[in-house]
């Protein structure tokens, strides 16, 4: 079993925090540009990232080039507000030029087996993403990937070679953060990426950080790109 190598980054402030983040994702992007001609980034859901958002949606950046993918989404209607697409669209899709054909949105209102099988064919001929931005929940989740969820009984544990075996895609019936049905890319899928970053705030995580850090086996610890995992940790926002 190859285990998760981790460069952590712990923050007290939270512009800070922000603008590390940013910088980091625009650096990303044009070193992704520079060398391939594209960027291809997987955002993450939740509310961590909102702030972040709304920092890269003002820069100068190449967005013709950018192809935007999610890790997870929860099965709401389009529009619905609770939905992980429509938080980055108002804070930042909305707000740039990112040709509309270049954002892959997974169609979570078709249901968890329906929406995980397209979601999967949108992916079939996408090689490793270049960034996959993730967050973590106070449980140790990350994107959809709930500890002791369908497919974490299915993979037997923590290892990387059975999330090989998961497919790239999967229905989420059971989540214990609502809405309970939702889809998200596997472990294995979030970690096929060349750099991975998780946003990581609020003081109802050090305990899932604290674990992370003790090497348990939390869901997060299971995404394992080659070049390991940045997190930044900002651990003094009161959410
Ligand atoms: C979701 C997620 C989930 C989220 C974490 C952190 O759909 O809810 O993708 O994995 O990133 O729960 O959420 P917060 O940033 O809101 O704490």
């Amino acid at each position: 079993m190859t285990g998760q190598m981790v460069r952590w980054r712990e923050f007290t402030d939270p512009v800070r925090f922000e603008r590390s983040a940013t910088d980091f994702i625009l650096k990303a992007a044009a070193d992704a540009i520079a060398e391939r001609g594209a960027f291809r980034i997987v955002l993450a859901g939740g509310e961590t990232p909102r702030s972040i958002y709304a920092r890269v949606a003002c820069a100068h950046a190449d967005w013709d080039r950018w192809h935007v993918y999610f890790g997870d989404e929860r099965c709401l209607p389009p529009d619905d507000p609770g939905r992980n697409s429509v938080m980055a669209r108002s804070a930042w899709l909305d707000r740039v030029a990112i040709p509309t054909a270049q954002i892959h949105e997974i169609e979570a209102e078709q249901g968890p087996e329906a929406g995980a099988q397209g979601y999967a064919a949108t992916l079939s001929d996408i090689g490793p993403f270049d960034l996959v931005l993730l967050g973590l929940g106070e449980d140790g989740h990350t994107a959809s990937i709930f500890p002791g969820g369908r497919w974490d009984r299915m993979a037997g544990g923590n290892s990387t070679d059975d999330d090989v075996a998961i497919p790239p895609v999967v229905p989420v019936f059971d989540a214990p953060k609502p809405p309970s049905e939702r889809i998200s890319l596997s472990p294995g899928r979030l970690g096929d990426a060349r750099r991975v970053l998780f946003l990581v705030a609020g003081k109802g995580k050090q305990i899932a950080v604290a674990r992370w850090q003790a090497g348990d086996p939390i869901p997060a610890s299971r995404i394992r790109p080659r070049g390991g995992v940045d997190v930044f940790f900002l651990d003094s926002a009161p959410r």
